[in-house]
């Protein structure tokens, strides 16, 4: 049983620490879906719920723009590649995009637009609006108008090279119509397959024995990337371009639909929707419009995207973290089913929260069955006042695991019984469950089984948590290997130092592990190396993933950098455990760790049975690496800078964005910690007082030579 800590406090409510580790369980979370969707093609969660998953990231971010992460998902796109194709640096990155779900987001989007380029209310502003198609991207290079490489989008900045399998795409030319095409030409644009041949590809699978896929998305992914490119020629895979890369020259237009026209003579296939709009009025009926015609297109969309159409804009606009300021996804809402509810099974998550989990009849909403919905936790069943044998309304997106949106009262049959929350943990333990309290010292939503690590759901999260991507990263020992070799009477996993020794307690010479399920010759030799690499670990990782509670990746980095190497932590956490006070202050007076993160390291390391499985780990550790120090990445990095009169050759907006890009904090004022005041014509008071502070002051151009750019990237 799997479960996931369910979010409910109000982000205006949360302290920085719980904003900090909520931040680093998103990331991670979001970094899991992220490879299930683009690695492996078998996401585990909605497409809205992955988005509200995201706009909480943001929701956060925004309020504490201090605590941003390094990998926050803002700033990564997708997923690394996987290892079987060979990989591909893209020029120029294979970016994403921010969304609107509202018809206000969209004028929202349109008004900050306006502001950034200081547009006046009566300029025209065009921009472009064409479904969003739901395949995956892929970009395709051309060398003097021959096709020499394909590759997906990956991690947006490295992708696979699967090349062999786009020659098979009939809607990709292999040779460029126009001669006088520039030497270098990269087309993007979306693979995907219409719902007809979607279908038949399933019929041939079922017919075969073989898995059918979901929807077509995930066809299409599959068929991409398939290793043997004869099977991808079986799949009619389709491609739309609506964007490019790398250019060598000048390119042929100057707008967006000038762009797709080009492409379009080239022998591309576009998208025949798109329009060009003048007001949000327009591109609002275009959604309409397109979301009118959804169900006779004959593929899947799952929206509409607005872009700027004039390019000359859309440099100046700029990118902020992974997507373009030019433009927005507007989503479709989500689907919704009506279904009768069976039961409600309870999953216990790695920090022991209970989250009921709606088992409904099946049901087919947007062409996937659907079985499963969470409930969140036990306010939410109250709230929704769902009993067992009632009539559901359920919504999905795009993918598995939806939401139950309420009950019909109408279908409510007499019998239906109301839940009653279990007291204690479903595990063969019994152990009692308590109502968390949040750090504000409220009552919390979440509803906790006290057992922590002699609970064997609780153990069995630990270790997949242990094996996860951002801890100890075990190539072949993911989360379903674990749970399996957890419950192995043959070669249990019961802890970590379990891991290691299980070559070692196979005496048959990896016959055992051999006989395994889903384990050949060679994923147990894999299987075996990748284990052994594992011995040599940094720092944070390791403190990362013991799994110790509000302990997420960032709050390991620190206690990582603060202490350097595992010794001088071991050491602290076992003083603060035994109530030393001066430990306690010391941990406390790191930068972003308060109460509760020391509350929990006492914890953790007052346990002896933690304390023993720590033990029983590193002593299967060959070294364990210290700390890294930061890195100084550009000439502003860290550095404060002020704007000031009026800029000429950018907006202060995009300015502001450009130092921001760059590592640099902008202030609105001078002081002590300026280090750089760049004046425009009409700088006035600030311009003085830096003068008089003896902060060094640039001019523009100034400004621009000491960061190596210019304003438009
Ligand atoms: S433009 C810089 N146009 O949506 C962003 N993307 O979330 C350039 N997509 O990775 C993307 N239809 O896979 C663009 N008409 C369209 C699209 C589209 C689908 C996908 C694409 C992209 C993702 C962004």
């Amino acid at each position: 049983m799997a479960g996931r800590d369910h979010i409910t406090t109000p982000v205006s409510a949360l302290s920085p620490e719980e904003a900090a580790d909520e931040l680093a369980r998103l990331a991670e979370e979001i970094a899991g879906h992220d490879r299930r969707y683009y690695q492996d093609d078998a996401p585990t969660v909605s497409d809205a719920e992955y988005d509200a998953l995201r706009r909480r990231n943001s929701e956060i971010e925004a309020r504490f723009p201090e605590l941003i992460r390094e990998d926050s998902p803002s700033r990564t796109v997708g997923a690394a590649p996987s290892q079987k194709f060979a990989k591909v640096r893209h020029a120029v990155p294979m970016l994403s995009l921010a969304n609107a779900f509202s018809d206000g987001d969209v004028a929202e989007f349109v008004a900050r637009i306006r502001r950034f380029l200081r547009l006046a209310d009566d300029e025209p502003l065009a921009i472009t609006a064409e479904p969003k198609i739901d395949g995956l991207s892929c970009s395709l290079r051309y060398e003097n108008g021959h096709l020499v490489r394909g590759a997906t989008r990956g991690d947006g900045f490295e992708g696979e090279d699967v090349t062999a399998n786009v020659r098979t795409i009939d809607d990709v030319p292999k040779r460029l119509r126009d001669d006088s095409v520039p030497e270098v030409v990269e087309v993007r644009g979306e693979v995907y397959l219409s719902h007809a041949d979607f279908a038949r590809i399933n019929e041939r699978q079922a017919a075969a024995g073989k898995p059918v896929f979901a929807n077509p998305r995930n066809a299409a992914a599959g068929s991409l990337r398939q290793l043997d490119p004869k099977i991808t020629r079986d799949r009619p895979l389709k491609f739309f371009a609506y964007a490019w890369g790398e250019f060598s020259g000048a390119l042929p237009a100057d707008t967006q639909a000038g762009m797709v026209g080009w492409m379009q003579a080239l022998g591309f296939v576009t998208n025949p929707l798109m329009k060009t709009c003048g007001s949000v009025e327009e591109l609002l009926a275009v959604y309409h419009d397109i979301e009118e015609r959804r169900a006779t297109l004959g593929y899947d969309i799952d929206g509409v995207v607005y872009k700027v159409d004039r390019l000359d804009l859309q440099d100046r606009l700029g990118f902020v973290s992974r997507s373009p300021r030019w433009a927005i996804a507007h989503k479709f809402p989500a689907e919704k089913a009506l279904t009768i509810l069976r039961d409600i099974e309870i999953q216990v998550g790695r920090t022991g929260a209970l989250t009921p989990v709606a088992k409904l009849d099946p049901v087919t909403v947007g062409g996937v069955v659907v079985q499963n919905a969470t409930l969140h936790n036990p306010d939410e069943i109250a709230r929704l006042d769902v009993r067992i044998g009632d009539t559901v309304q359920i919504q999905r997106a795009g993918d598995v695991i939806p939401q139950v949106l309420g009950v019909v009262l109408d279908k409510r049959p007499a019998d239906a019984v109301p839940y009653e929350f279990p007291a204690v943990c479903p595990c063969e333990l019994k152990t009692p469950v308590v109502r968390e309290t949040t750090a504000g010292g409220e009552e919390g939503a979440v509803r906790r089984c006290s057992g922590e690590f002699a609970c064997p759901y609780q153990k069995v999260e630990h270790l997949r948590h242990f094996v996860s991507r951002r801890a100890f990263d075990i190539e072949g020992l993911g989360e379903k290997q674990i749970a399996f070799f957890f419950e192995d009477p043959d070669l249990p996993v019961k802890e970590p130092a379990d891991i290691f020794t299980l070559a070692a307690r196979d005496e048959t010479n990896f016959k055992k592990l051999k006989d395994k399920e889903g384990f050949g010759t060679t994923s147990v030799k894999n299987l075996v190396d990748a284990i052994e690499a594992r011995r040599t670990i940094p720092l944070e990782r390791l403190i990362f993933a013991l799994g110790i509670r509000h302990v997420g990746e960032t709050t390991a980095r620190q206690l990582a950098r603060a202490y350097g190497t595992w010794d001088a932590f071991f050491a602290v956490a076992r003083r603060i455990a035994a109530g030393d006070a001066d430990a306690r202050a010391e941990m406390d007076a790191i930068d972003q760790i308060g109460d509760a993160v020391v509350d929990a390291v006492a914890k953790y390391f007052g346990e002896t049975h933690n304390e023993r499985v720590v033990e029983n780990l590193v002593g299967q550790l060959t070294t364990i690496e210290d700390a890294e120090k930061p890195l100084e990445a550009t000439p502003v990095a860290g550095k404060t800078v002020v704007f000031t009169g009026s800029l000429e050759q950018m907006t202060r907006d995009e300015a502001k964005a450009m130092a921001e890009r760059l590592g640099a904090k902008v202030a609105g004022s001078v002081s002590k910690k300026t280090d750089y005041v760049v004046a425009g014509p009409g700088a006035g008071s600030k311009l003085a007082k830096a003068r008089d502070a003896g902060v060094t002051v640039l001019t523009e151009d100034e400004w621009f030579a000491l960061v190596g750019e210019r304003a438009g990237g």
